[in-house]
């Protein structure tokens, strides 16, 4: 299941997105916003698709804002995330196959319709590529947790 969620800017993109995961066979669920008028919050959509796949109710969510970075913020705020705003197919490919990235935000005023499209279809068929990469994940956890300390062994680049 993928969430879906965005501000007034995004409702046209978003329906694009619909008929995307519609033509790929995955379901989706929408988060809101419809009304397409100015004065919406995008953190009131962005934390609920990022709350449905922090709770595990959706697997990803795509969300869109004007730029994708202020919906992308709030998302990242929720414990579990891991938000990857990408206006190219490279980072949106690489955020999924090296940072495991379950939520992607687009700019429905940085990318067009086709390469923002381009963009969730490469990231959804992407998968987590494991191994050095889960290590650094679980670095990120940990910081997110308040339990990550530094390996001394490390050493430090100050110099
Ligand atoms: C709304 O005008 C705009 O600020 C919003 O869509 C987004 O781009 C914020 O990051």
């Amino acid at each position: 299941m993928i969430a879906l969620a965005c501000d007034h800017t995004g409702i046209a993109l978003k329906r694009e997105m619909m008929k995307l995961l519609d033509s790929m066979g995955l379901e989706w669920k929408d988060f809101g916003n419809n009304v397409e008028a100015s004065g919406d919050d995008y953190p009131v959509y962005g934390y609920r698709a990022a709350k449905a796949v922090a709770d595990g109710e959706c697997d990803r969510a795509i969300l869109i804002c004007g730029t994708g970075i202020g919906i992308g913020i709030a998302a990242s705020k929720v414990k579990g995330t891991r938000v990857c705003t990408c206006s190219d197919v490279y980072s949106a490919e690489l955020s999924k196959r090296h940072n495991n990235s379950n939520i992607l935000t687009m700019g429905a005023r940085v990318v067009g319709t086709d390469l923002a499209k381009m963009i969730a279809e490469h990231w959804l068929t992407a998968t987590f590529e494991g191994g050095r990469h889960q290590r650094r994940i679980d670095m990120i956890t940990a910081i997110e947790n308040g339990t990550y300390t530094e390996d001394p062994a490390l050493g430090g680049n100050e110099a």
